[in-house]
């Protein structure tokens, strides 16, 4: 064969490959058997082999086997991905009805596009001249994560858009739609991960979410994500009238498109459909949340345009958090990371929502207390999005008596340790185990250390951490960078290839962020967010662990107690030992130059008004010094003033400071609050 020939042959084999994958996977309607389609790509593999210069991104052949990213690349979405207002009522449904005619100044009804709205990761997908180029993922609605190869291991996404009889394919064309991973898919992921000692995924989103945020795209292409195209951001050269025009032509170009839609001609056939979405939501093999409800003309959507971050024409009808009742046959008491004893209900399975389900949170002695839950009791449970199951309430009428109360025990049930009740008023129920050495502590600390968005060592998982624990081979989280392979083959269904995997997972992890880092110590109260102002603020941890309280508290959002809890965690001598063992294990982050002058926000937030003259810096100084500490210099006084500073010869402002009980500074304390601390 010659190149021609073969060029040919290849282009003819795609065509039909593309045909016959979209019956399939598409239009869930092969009409050839698996084998003649495996011959089919067999064959093309065979050729693009021999004539490796005819490969394209594009060609069927090239969905997997790209190699593993350092980092996602970041992408600016041509027009923002917006979000969708929620509704839980039928009221609300009407209202959104009454604000779109009020705002067309119209009486008549508006007919709208009903559809499904699915419980996945929203993506976008470009096609130019009929080629999948890039996707990414929402992200922030402005800026997504480009995560090309692994949606391209997505067989329902079409690499190559197939143009209508005549038709030619648009130059640009941004596609929006939904990944999800079906529940049968998500159900047999978590067994697997089960049996392998991973974390277990909360609900078939998180798991969609997590596959498409693999560096590596082959561990995507293990996870049958599925789409549904629904929308789009920016097309060349084409209009449609409506919204149903526009996903029958999205379908036309071989784009899956949910066959459950409607269009409807007034806001009551769109309540009414929601009622058949409803009783359909069991039956369906992936999750839903409710309905979504769009102006069907693209005229009028653009007329309406949007409000805040989210369109004026569509509205997002949520169905209400699921309940069902079951049995609890017991109640167990978990320790946390913080040490934390939180009750929770040991239930009979039950399906809520696509989940099966057999344990629920109780938070804590007071909610016991409160809603009078007992073991034996039959009780309401419910769950909502990705939060924890949570009993709602007990059903008294099927009490029979043999019900028995519970109290959190006075002793940790993981170690023995006599457990603290602390007397500050948010944390009244929290009950704490006292144990330095609790070992259910320390396998929570280390769970979090390694998960995600901490060291994100991959493959770790609780079930391998606890035996680690448990053999004595990792007493703090230091310890995992010594691991070696041996230590591993001695745990339970440990291969040589697993273990390896794990090793260069905990290798990889050492290269990190500082707020990560800080994230990962497991400080009390230092979630991600106080970790990243953290960061902002100090240039190293070793700079942190010598922080004043003082200090710490001049950083806007952290307040006492956040402040008391790093200083004491610096202080204890173990935790100094082993963020020192983490250094010497080679755990870095890339060092940040330090700014020129040091950001002590310490007036953030505050506003402040000038008037008179000042002795030892002129007006615009006195304003730039205050801004460079971030509070904010106004020229008029009003209630919400936080402070007049007085000079000589102040003018009106200083009465009027005085009349609506503004505080008054003098140049002195006012130059005191300008002073740095000594922390
Ligand atoms: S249209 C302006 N249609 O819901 C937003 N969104 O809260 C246009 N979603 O991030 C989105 N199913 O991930 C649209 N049929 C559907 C949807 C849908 C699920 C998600 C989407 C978006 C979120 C908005």
């Amino acid at each position: 064969m010659n190149e021609a020939q073969a060029q040919a042959k290849i282009e003819k084999l795609r065509e039909e490959i593309n045909f016959h994958n979209y019956r399939y996977y598409v239009l869930d309607n092969p009409v050839i058997s698996d084998a003649e389609y495996d011959q089919l790509m067999r064959e093309l593999e065979n050729l693009e082999q021999q004539f490796p210069d005819f490969v394209t991104p594009t060609s069927p052949t090239q969905r997997v086997g790209a190699p593993p990213l350092e980092k996602f690349e970041e992408i600016r979405h041509t027009l923002p991905m917006l979000s969708l207002a929620n509704a839980f009522e039928e009221e609300e449904v009407k209202e959104f009805d009454s604000r779109v005619k009020r705002f067309l100044e119209t009486s008549h009804d508006i007919e709208y596009c009903a559809e499904l709205k699915m419980d996945g990761v929203a993506v976008e997908l470009i096609y130019e001249n009929g080629h999948f180029t890039t996707g990414s993922t929402r992200g922030d609605g402005f800026v997504g994560e480009n995560v090309t190869q692994n949606l391209k291991t997505v067989r329902t996404i079409p690499l190559t858009l197939i143009p209508g009889p005549g038709e030619s394919l648009p130059s640009r064309l941004e596609a929006r739609g939904e990944v999800y991973l079906p529940i049968k898919a998500f159900e047999a992921l978590n067994r697997q991960r089960e049996k392998s000692g991973e974390s277990l995924f909360a609900n078939p989103r998180n798991a969609a979410a997590g596959s498409l945020r693999q560096l590596d795209s082959s561990i995507t292409s293990q996870r049958p994500l599925d789409f549904f195209c629904y929308g789009m951001g920016q097309l060349s050269g084409q209009t449609f009238a409506t919204q149903w025009e526009l996903l029958e032509a999205l379908l036309h170009w071989g784009f899956k498109v949910n066959p459950h839609r409607k269009q409807c001609r007034k806001i009551e056939a769109v309540l009414e459909y929601f009622l058949e979405v409803d009783e359909l939501r069991d039956k369906l093999p992936y999750e839903i949340d409710g309905v979504v409800i769009k102006v069907n003309s693209l005229r009028l959507q653009e007329t309406l345009g949007n409000i805040a971050r989210s369109p004026r024409w569509a509205l997002a009808f949520k169905f209400k958090p699921k309940q069902v009742t079951t049995k609890i046959r017991d109640i167990i008491v978990n320790v946390g990371r913080t040490g934390a004893l939180t009750p929770t209900a040991i239930m009979d399975p039950v399906r809520v929502g696509g989940v099966e389900i057999s344990r629920a949170t109780l938070h804590n002695q007071d909610e016991i207390d409160k809603k009078d839950v007992r073991i034996g009791d039959t009780v309401v449970i419910q769950r909502a999005g990705d939060v924890i199951p949570e009993v709602v309430r007990v059903v008294f009428e099927k009490r029979t008596g043999k019900e028995k109360k519970f109290r959190i025990p006075n002793q940790c049930p993981v170690c023995g340790s006599d457990v603290e009740k602390p007397r500050g008023k948010k944390e009244m129920a929290v009950v704490r185990c006292t144990g330095i050495a609790c070992p259910a502590k320390l396998k929570e600390t280390i769970v979090h250390f390694a998960s995600r968005d901490a060291l994100n060592i991959e493959g770790l998982g609780e079930k391998i951490i606890e035996q680690l624990v448990d053999k004595g081979r990792v007493k703090d989280y230091a310890d995992l960078y010594a691991l070696t392979l041996k230590d591993l083959l001695t745990l339970e269904r440990m291969g040589e290839k697993l273990g390896e995997n794990i090793l260069t997972a905990i290798q990889n992890s050492k290269k990190t962020s500082l707020e990560r880092l800080i994230y990962a110590l497991g400080i009390l109260h230092v979630g991600e967010h106080i970790a990243k102002l953290l960061a902002r603020e100090f240039p190293t941890l070793e700079k942190l662990s010598r922080a004043s309280w003082k200090k710490l508290k001049t950083i806007h959002g952290i307040g006492d107690e956040i402040a008391t809890s790093i200083v004491q965690f610096f202080q204890q001598k173990d935790n100094q030992k082993v963020i020192q063992k983490l250094k010497e294990s080679g755990v870095e982050y890339p060092s940040r130059p330090l700014p020129v002058q040091p950001i002590l926000r310490k007036l953030e937030g505050k506003t402040f008004v000038l008037t008179g003259s000042l002795k030892s810096l002129s007006r615009s100084e006195a304003e730039s010094k205050v801004e460079s500490l971030g509070g904010r210099p106004s020229s008029s006084v009003s209630k919400k003033t936080d402070f007049v500073v007085v000079g000589e010869d102040p003018g009106s402002k200083y009465e009027k400071a005085k009349t609506l009980g503004v505080k008054i500074l003098t140049e002195d304390e006012f130059l005191r609050m300008l002073a740095p601390d000594d922390g």
